[in-house]
Protein backbone atom coordinates (compact mmCIF):
# COMPACT_ATOMS: atom_id res chain seq x y z
CA UNK A 1 0.00 0.00 0.00
CA UNK A 2 1.48 3.24 -1.01
CA UNK A 3 2.07 5.16 1.87
CA UNK A 4 0.38 8.45 1.41
CA UNK A 5 -2.52 6.39 1.95
CA UNK A 6 -1.96 5.35 5.45
CA UNK A 7 -4.18 8.05 7.27
CA UNK A 8 -6.96 7.46 5.43
CA UNK A 9 -6.99 3.59 6.37
CA UNK A 10 -8.15 2.07 9.52
CA UNK A 11 -6.77 -1.08 11.23
CA UNK A 12 -9.59 -3.39 10.05
CA UNK A 13 -9.15 -1.99 6.59
CA UNK A 14 -5.59 -3.12 6.89
CA UNK A 15 -6.42 -6.28 7.86
CA UNK A 16 -9.34 -6.96 4.98
CA UNK A 17 -6.74 -5.46 2.34
CA UNK A 18 -3.80 -7.91 3.64
CA UNK A 19 -6.52 -10.96 3.87
CA UNK A 20 -7.05 -10.36 0.32
CA UNK A 21 -3.46 -10.22 -1.22
CA UNK A 22 -2.27 -13.11 1.10
CA UNK A 23 -5.34 -15.09 1.22
CA UNK A 24 -5.42 -16.32 4.74
CA UNK A 25 -7.63 -14.28 7.53
CA UNK A 26 -5.49 -15.33 10.77
CA UNK A 27 -1.97 -15.27 9.17
CA UNK A 28 -3.11 -11.26 8.13
CA UNK A 29 -4.14 -9.92 11.89
CA UNK A 30 -0.94 -11.30 13.04
CA UNK A 31 0.86 -9.45 10.16
CA UNK A 32 -1.32 -6.35 11.15
CA UNK A 33 -0.89 -7.31 15.12
CA UNK A 34 3.29 -6.85 14.43
CA UNK A 35 3.03 -3.97 12.24
CA UNK A 36 0.59 -1.56 14.28
CA UNK A 37 1.77 -3.13 17.48
CA UNK A 38 -1.55 -4.19 19.39
CA UNK A 39 -2.05 -7.46 20.65
CA UNK A 40 -5.66 -9.56 21.03
CA UNK A 41 -7.88 -7.26 22.59
CA UNK A 42 -6.50 -3.91 22.16
CA UNK A 43 -5.94 -4.83 18.51
CA UNK A 44 -9.88 -5.94 18.38
CA UNK A 45 -10.77 -2.85 19.61
CA UNK A 46 -9.01 -0.24 17.44
CA UNK A 47 -10.73 -1.86 14.24
CA UNK A 48 -11.94 1.55 13.39
CA UNK A 49 -8.77 3.47 14.31
CA UNK A 50 -6.36 5.08 11.31
CA UNK A 51 -3.46 3.40 10.88
CA UNK A 52 -0.16 5.51 10.46
CA UNK A 53 2.72 5.80 7.69
CA UNK A 54 5.09 3.48 9.99
CA UNK A 55 2.72 0.87 10.78
CA UNK A 56 2.27 0.30 7.01
CA UNK A 57 5.93 0.27 6.02
CA UNK A 58 6.49 -2.29 8.54
CA UNK A 59 3.27 -3.95 7.02
CA UNK A 60 5.19 -3.82 3.91
CA UNK A 61 8.62 -5.17 4.80
CA UNK A 62 6.95 -8.13 6.38
CA UNK A 63 4.50 -8.57 3.07
CA UNK A 64 8.07 -8.29 0.79
CA UNK A 65 9.53 -10.78 3.05
CA UNK A 66 6.44 -13.71 3.35
CA UNK A 67 6.43 -13.38 -0.32
CA UNK A 68 10.76 -14.90 -0.65
CA UNK A 69 8.88 -17.85 0.88
CA UNK A 70 10.47 -16.62 4.04
CA UNK A 71 8.50 -18.75 6.93
CA UNK A 72 5.38 -16.66 8.93
CA UNK A 73 7.03 -17.15 12.39
CA UNK A 74 9.93 -15.50 11.26
CA UNK A 75 8.66 -12.77 9.39
CA UNK A 76 6.57 -12.17 12.51
CA UNK A 77 9.89 -12.67 14.77
CA UNK A 78 7.16 -14.01 17.10
CA UNK A 79 5.48 -17.35 17.68
CA UNK A 80 3.30 -18.80 20.59
CA UNK A 81 4.30 -21.97 22.44
CA UNK A 82 1.70 -23.12 25.35
CA UNK A 83 1.53 -19.79 27.38
CA UNK A 84 4.50 -18.35 26.49
CA UNK A 85 4.95 -15.56 23.03
CA UNK A 86 8.66 -16.41 21.82
CA UNK A 87 10.68 -14.43 20.03
CA UNK A 88 12.17 -16.55 17.24
CA UNK A 89 14.43 -15.51 14.08
CA UNK A 90 16.70 -17.67 11.80
CA UNK A 91 18.67 -18.46 14.27
CA UNK A 92 16.76 -20.84 15.78
CA UNK A 93 13.99 -24.14 15.05
CA UNK A 94 10.79 -22.67 14.32
CA UNK A 95 8.99 -24.34 17.66
CA UNK A 96 6.59 -26.88 16.62
CA UNK A 97 2.91 -28.08 18.45
CA UNK A 98 3.97 -31.82 18.67
CA UNK A 99 7.10 -30.25 20.73
CA UNK A 100 4.41 -28.08 23.35
CA UNK A 101 3.31 -31.92 24.14
CA UNK A 102 7.02 -33.18 25.14
CA UNK A 103 7.45 -29.92 27.34
CA UNK A 104 4.20 -30.83 28.86
CA UNK A 105 5.44 -34.37 29.63
CA UNK A 106 8.63 -32.83 30.85
CA UNK A 107 6.27 -30.14 33.12
CA UNK A 108 4.51 -33.24 34.96
CA UNK A 109 7.34 -35.14 35.94
CA UNK A 110 9.06 -32.01 36.82
CA UNK A 111 5.54 -31.63 39.27
CA UNK A 112 6.42 -34.85 40.42
CA UNK A 113 9.69 -34.28 41.72
CA UNK A 114 8.29 -31.13 43.38
CA UNK A 115 5.58 -32.88 44.93
CA UNK A 116 8.33 -35.51 46.44
CA UNK A 117 10.89 -33.43 46.92
CA UNK A 118 9.77 -30.28 47.32
CA UNK A 119 12.27 -28.55 44.33
CA UNK A 120 13.68 -29.87 41.11
CA UNK A 121 16.75 -29.40 39.28
CA UNK A 122 15.74 -30.01 35.11
CA UNK A 123 17.91 -29.42 32.05
CA UNK A 124 16.77 -28.18 28.46
CA UNK A 125 19.27 -29.72 25.71
CA UNK A 126 19.66 -27.68 22.79
CA UNK A 127 17.22 -25.26 23.93
CA UNK A 128 17.20 -23.27 20.48
CA UNK A 129 14.50 -20.66 21.23
CA UNK A 130 14.34 -21.87 24.70
CA UNK A 131 10.62 -23.31 24.64
CA UNK A 132 10.46 -26.01 26.28
CA UNK A 133 12.64 -25.19 29.49
CA UNK A 134 11.16 -21.62 29.64
CA UNK A 135 7.73 -23.37 29.46
CA UNK A 136 9.15 -25.74 32.45
CA UNK A 137 9.89 -22.45 34.14
CA UNK A 138 6.57 -20.86 33.49
CA UNK A 139 4.48 -23.43 34.59
CA UNK A 140 5.97 -24.81 37.73
CA UNK A 141 5.68 -23.85 41.00
CA UNK A 142 7.46 -20.52 41.68
CA UNK A 143 10.53 -20.59 43.15
CA UNK A 144 11.06 -24.67 43.36
CA UNK A 145 12.91 -25.65 40.25
CA UNK A 146 16.33 -24.62 38.90
CA UNK A 147 16.20 -25.18 35.16
CA UNK A 148 19.55 -25.30 32.44
CA UNK A 149 18.83 -24.29 28.68
CA UNK A 150 21.79 -25.44 26.78
CA UNK A 151 22.99 -25.35 23.27
CA UNK A 152 26.06 -25.86 21.43
CA UNK A 153 25.32 -23.39 19.65
CA UNK A 154 25.78 -19.44 20.87
CA UNK A 155 23.58 -17.89 18.85
CA UNK A 156 20.46 -20.11 19.57
CA UNK A 157 21.45 -19.25 23.51
CA UNK A 158 21.40 -15.29 22.75
CA UNK A 159 17.84 -16.09 21.40
CA UNK A 160 16.85 -18.34 24.22
CA UNK A 161 18.10 -15.22 26.72
CA UNK A 162 16.30 -13.14 25.17
CA UNK A 163 13.05 -15.23 25.87
CA UNK A 164 14.46 -15.95 29.47
CA UNK A 165 14.24 -11.71 29.86
CA UNK A 166 10.38 -11.80 28.77
CA UNK A 167 9.83 -14.61 32.03
CA UNK A 168 10.66 -11.77 34.58
CA UNK A 169 10.13 -13.45 38.28
CA UNK A 170 9.10 -16.82 36.72
CA UNK A 171 12.71 -16.75 35.41
CA UNK A 172 14.63 -16.28 38.35
CA UNK A 173 15.66 -20.37 38.39
CA UNK A 174 16.93 -20.59 34.63
CA UNK A 175 20.65 -20.96 34.10
CA UNK A 176 22.16 -20.73 30.63
CA UNK A 177 25.18 -22.70 29.51
CA UNK A 178 27.08 -23.14 26.31
CA UNK A 179 27.94 -26.46 25.17
CA UNK A 180 27.45 -29.67 23.70
CA UNK A 181 24.73 -32.10 25.20
CA UNK A 182 25.87 -33.18 29.03
CA UNK A 183 29.39 -30.68 28.58
CA UNK A 184 27.25 -27.97 29.27
CA UNK A 185 26.03 -28.94 32.37
CA UNK A 186 27.69 -27.97 35.80
CA UNK A 187 30.03 -31.19 36.89
CA UNK A 188 28.53 -31.54 40.45
CA UNK A 189 24.89 -31.49 39.46
CA UNK A 190 22.46 -34.14 39.14
CA UNK A 191 18.83 -33.91 37.50
CA UNK A 192 15.32 -35.14 38.25
CA UNK A 193 14.29 -34.30 34.65
CA UNK A 194 16.19 -34.19 31.26
CA UNK A 195 14.40 -33.18 28.77
CA UNK A 196 15.93 -32.43 24.83
CA UNK A 197 14.19 -32.49 21.16
CA UNK A 198 17.40 -33.07 19.31
CA UNK A 199 17.96 -32.86 15.76
CA UNK A 200 16.54 -36.53 14.37
CA UNK A 201 16.45 -35.87 10.87
CA UNK A 202 18.53 -38.04 8.70
CA UNK A 203 20.78 -36.61 6.55
CA UNK A 204 19.68 -35.75 3.04
CA UNK A 205 15.57 -37.22 3.93
CA UNK A 206 13.40 -36.50 1.18
CA UNK A 207 10.66 -36.31 4.27
CA UNK A 208 11.64 -32.81 5.09
CA UNK A 209 9.68 -29.53 3.42
CA UNK A 210 11.89 -28.08 1.26
CA UNK A 211 11.01 -24.62 3.11
CA UNK A 212 12.05 -26.00 6.19
CA UNK A 213 15.32 -27.25 4.50
CA UNK A 214 15.80 -23.42 2.89
CA UNK A 215 15.06 -21.57 6.04
CA UNK A 216 15.55 -23.50 9.70
CA UNK A 217 19.01 -23.79 10.43
CA UNK A 218 20.43 -27.22 9.24
CA UNK A 219 22.07 -27.62 12.81
CA UNK A 220 18.70 -27.89 14.57
CA UNK A 221 17.91 -30.36 12.00
CA UNK A 222 20.15 -33.24 11.24
CA UNK A 223 21.90 -36.22 12.85
CA UNK A 224 23.72 -38.87 10.29
CA UNK A 225 22.77 -40.96 8.55
CA UNK A 226 19.55 -42.60 10.44
CA UNK A 227 18.84 -39.68 12.12
CA UNK A 228 19.84 -40.90 15.56
CA UNK A 229 23.62 -39.76 16.27
CA UNK A 230 22.74 -36.97 18.88
CA UNK A 231 19.89 -39.85 20.39
CA UNK A 232 22.62 -41.83 21.01
CA UNK A 233 24.65 -39.52 22.56
CA UNK A 234 22.02 -38.63 25.08
CA UNK A 235 20.96 -42.53 25.60
CA UNK A 236 24.33 -43.43 26.22
CA UNK A 237 25.32 -40.58 28.79
CA UNK A 238 22.01 -39.33 30.54
CA UNK A 239 21.72 -42.15 33.18
CA UNK A 240 24.82 -40.69 34.67
CA UNK A 241 23.41 -37.19 35.27
CA UNK A 242 20.05 -38.12 36.63
CA UNK A 243 19.05 -38.22 40.35
CA UNK A 244 17.92 -42.35 41.20
CA UNK A 245 14.53 -42.16 39.76
CA UNK A 246 15.09 -39.24 37.56
CA UNK A 247 13.20 -38.88 33.76
CA UNK A 248 14.57 -38.48 30.55
CA UNK A 249 12.12 -37.33 27.74
CA UNK A 250 13.47 -36.71 24.32
CA UNK A 251 11.18 -36.08 21.13
CA UNK A 252 11.85 -38.53 17.99
CA UNK A 253 11.13 -39.19 14.81
CA UNK A 254 7.53 -40.60 14.22
CA UNK A 255 9.78 -44.21 12.78
CA UNK A 256 12.16 -43.71 15.48
CA UNK A 257 10.26 -45.24 18.69
CA UNK A 258 11.54 -49.14 18.34
CA UNK A 259 15.26 -47.99 18.09
CA UNK A 260 15.34 -45.48 20.81
CA UNK A 261 13.44 -47.85 23.21
CA UNK A 262 16.14 -49.87 22.92
CA UNK A 263 18.99 -47.33 22.97
CA UNK A 264 17.58 -46.53 26.82
CA UNK A 265 16.74 -50.18 27.70
CA UNK A 266 20.55 -50.72 26.50
CA UNK A 267 21.88 -47.99 28.58
CA UNK A 268 20.18 -48.95 31.45
CA UNK A 269 16.89 -46.76 31.54
CA UNK A 270 13.92 -48.52 32.31
CA UNK A 271 9.85 -47.78 32.03
CA UNK A 272 10.77 -47.15 29.08
CA UNK A 273 7.46 -45.95 26.98
CA UNK A 274 7.11 -43.97 23.59
CA UNK A 275 4.41 -41.56 23.40
CA UNK A 276 2.36 -40.34 20.92
CA UNK A 277 1.50 -36.87 19.33
CA UNK A 278 -1.62 -35.25 18.75
CA UNK A 279 -1.51 -36.70 14.97
CA UNK A 280 -1.13 -39.89 16.28
CA UNK A 281 2.17 -40.24 15.48
CA UNK A 282 5.34 -41.71 17.05
CA UNK A 283 6.89 -38.86 19.35
CA UNK A 284 8.01 -38.64 22.40
CA UNK A 285 10.65 -41.04 24.17
CA UNK A 286 10.93 -41.30 28.14
CA UNK A 287 12.64 -43.44 30.46
CA UNK A 288 14.07 -43.72 34.09
CA UNK A 289 16.82 -44.03 35.66
CA UNK A 290 16.39 -47.22 38.46
CA UNK A 291 15.50 -46.06 41.68
CA UNK A 292 18.89 -47.81 43.07
CA UNK A 293 22.11 -47.25 41.62
C1 LIG B 1 15.40 -29.57 16.93
S1 LIG B 1 16.16 -28.13 17.59
C2 LIG B 1 15.19 -27.93 19.06
C3 LIG B 1 15.13 -26.53 19.55
C4 LIG B 1 14.12 -26.32 20.71
N1 LIG B 1 14.49 -27.15 21.85
C5 LIG B 1 12.71 -26.65 20.27
O1 LIG B 1 12.22 -27.71 20.67
O2 LIG B 1 12.12 -25.87 19.51
C6 LIG B 1 17.68 -28.81 18.19
C7 LIG B 1 18.58 -27.87 18.96
O3 LIG B 1 19.71 -28.63 19.39
C8 LIG B 1 20.87 -27.84 19.23
N2 LIG B 1 22.02 -28.77 19.11
C9 LIG B 1 22.47 -29.44 18.02
N3 LIG B 1 23.54 -30.17 18.33
C10 LIG B 1 23.78 -29.97 19.65
C11 LIG B 1 24.75 -30.47 20.56
N4 LIG B 1 25.72 -31.29 20.15
N5 LIG B 1 24.69 -30.07 21.84
C12 LIG B 1 23.73 -29.20 22.26
N6 LIG B 1 22.77 -28.70 21.44
C13 LIG B 1 22.79 -29.08 20.15
C14 LIG B 1 20.62 -27.02 18.00
O4 LIG B 1 21.46 -25.87 17.98
C15 LIG B 1 19.13 -26.71 18.16
O5 LIG B 1 18.94 -25.51 18.87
Amino acid sequence: MPDDQAGAVSVGELWRRTTNDIGDRAAARWLCEVATGLSGSEFATALDEPVTEAMVAHLDAMLARRSTGEPLQYVLGQWSFRHLDLAIDRRVLIPRPETEEVAGVAIELTAAAVEQRGSAVVADLGTGSGAIGLSVAYESPLGAVEIWLTDRDPDALDVARANLAGLGQRGAGVRLALGSWFDALPDHEVFDVIVANPPYVADGSAEVEPDVVAWEPAGALFAGPDGLDHVRTLAAGVLDRLRPGGWVVIEIGARQGPAVTELLEHHGAVDVAIRRDAAGLDRIALGRRPDIG
